[in-house]
């Protein structure tokens, strides 16, 4: 197996209860203009918008807002944020939500000043590097799950073309800052909050079903799944429940900042799916990997039986004394079904307004990938049906 990699990540992480303190410090490093860029509108009323323009003043930074950042964000509202920034010459974007709005910066950031005649094509199809004039961006997050808050993913839905697309952008486009305190988090609707979770698990399973290898990545991973779980009962019992969701928040972090899959090949078709899934319904992300995943694994299982065992036994404690390795690995993929039944999550597209008539449209639009086994256009269709 090839082991080699190089980690950089250049993100400040400011965790805690006290961390918005810290925002006037890190303001300082920048200029005077700030695209204050959030979503629908729960900022405001959970009273962090308030706050944040409050020190936005104090700081004496000129305010430009891209208020609207919607739920997998467009293209379009990605050209918007771009004319505002050149508009007003920002200085630093600061990204107050979720993984949408945080996405949607680094979009805004690297379009901007961007010398593609088509950035659309340029980075989300060809996925060319940037390397022209960025804009610093500064994140305060408000919803956990994508880990956009220290990494360079940037998930962006062209509607004139019916795709959703994800790019990972360079260090360059890296958040400088990330705010997170997680009693920000409370509010979000039970909805939103387990979707996050699974999407966390999902970027954690998607790193860990590959390759035939003993990684250190396999370790830590086996670690950040059993402490979700542990945390997602506590936080479903109590969702005010600090330590759980700092847990939560943090594993999310630590899910998608790179470092679990350093020296690692990795899967990520579930997500291919879940992103023509949502270019088709605009559903939760979440909740789109969480339907997806058991007819998935259930079908690449046998190519990565050994994987699937540690899995059962490793994560879900399941004894495997005296049984055959399908049915530890079976019981495995059962126990991660439980989990996502058991937590109130989607398993089945229909509930995520998908028609039967859309299922071959997602499928033949998915890019072709997979780890354990090369899918085809054929068994994702499958894949779906099952689901739906
Ligand atoms: O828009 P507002 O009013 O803020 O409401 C949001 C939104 O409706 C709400 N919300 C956020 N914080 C809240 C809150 N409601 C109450 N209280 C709060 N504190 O939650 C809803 C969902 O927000 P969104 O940002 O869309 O969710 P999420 O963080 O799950 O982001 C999803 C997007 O990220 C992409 C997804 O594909 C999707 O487009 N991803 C990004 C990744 C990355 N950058 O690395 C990786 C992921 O795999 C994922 O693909
Ligand atoms: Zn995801």
């Amino acid at each position: 197996m090839k082991f080699d990699f190089t980690y950089y990540n250049p993100t400040k992480i400011i965790f805690g209860v006290d961390s918005l303190n810290h925002l006037e410090e890190e303001l300082n490093r920048f200029g005077s203009n700030v695209l204050l860029a959030y979503g629908g509108g729960s900022i405001k009323r959970i009273g962090l918008y308030d706050k944040v323009v409050e020190i936005l003043k104090q700081s004496h930074k000129n305010i430009i807002e891209l208020a609207g950042i919607m739920p997998n964000p467009t293209y379009n509202k990605v050209l918007e944020g771009a004319n505002l920034v050149r508009n007003h010459r920002i200085d630093l974007i600061l990204a107050v939500g979720g993984g949408s709005v945080i996405d949607c910066a680094k979009a805004i950031s690297a379009c901007a000043y961007s010398p593609e005649k088509d950035p659309w094509n340029a980075y989300w199809i060809d996925y060319k590097p940037v390397s022209h004039q960025v804009v610093p961006i500064g994140t305060i997050l408000t919803m956990v799950g994508t880990g956009s808050e220290m990494n360079g993913g940037s998930v962006i839905t062209n509607e004139e073309e019916k795709l959703k697309k994800g790019r990972v952008f360079s260090a360059n486009l890296y958040p400088s800052f990330s705010i997170l305190n997680p009693e920000w988090t409370y509010s979000v609707p039970k909805y939103q909050m387990v979707s996050g979770i699974f999407d966390i698990m999902s970027h954690l399973m998607e790193q860990y079903f590959s390759g035939t290898d003993d990684n250190v990545s396999d370790y830590l991973i086996e670690g950040l799944l059993k402490n979700l779980i542990v945390n997602t009962k506590k936080a479903l019992q109590n969702p005010q429940d600090y330590e759980a969701r700092s847990n939560i928040m943090w594993n999310a972090t630590l899910a998608l900042n790179t470092l679990v899959g350093c020296g690692k090949e990795q899967d990520w078709e579930v997500h291919s799916i879940e992103h023509q899934l949502g270019a088709y319904t605009n559903c939760a992300h979440g909740m789109g990997l969480a339907a997806i995943s058991i007819p998935y694994y259930k079908m690449i299982y046998p190519y990565g039986l050994d994987k699937f065992v540690r899995f059962a036994r490793e994560v879900w404690n399941i004894d495997g004394e005296g049984k055959a390795k399908e049915s530890i690995a079976l019981e495995g993929i059962a126990a991660l079904q439980e989990f996502i039944v058991s937590s109130g999550m989607t398993t089945t597209l229909r509930e995520l307004g998908t028609t039967e008539e859309m299922l071959p449209l997602i499928a033949e639009s998915t890019d072709l990938g997979g780890y354990y086994k090369s899918l085809t256009h054929a068994d994702i269709l499958k894949i779906l049906k099952e689901c739906y």
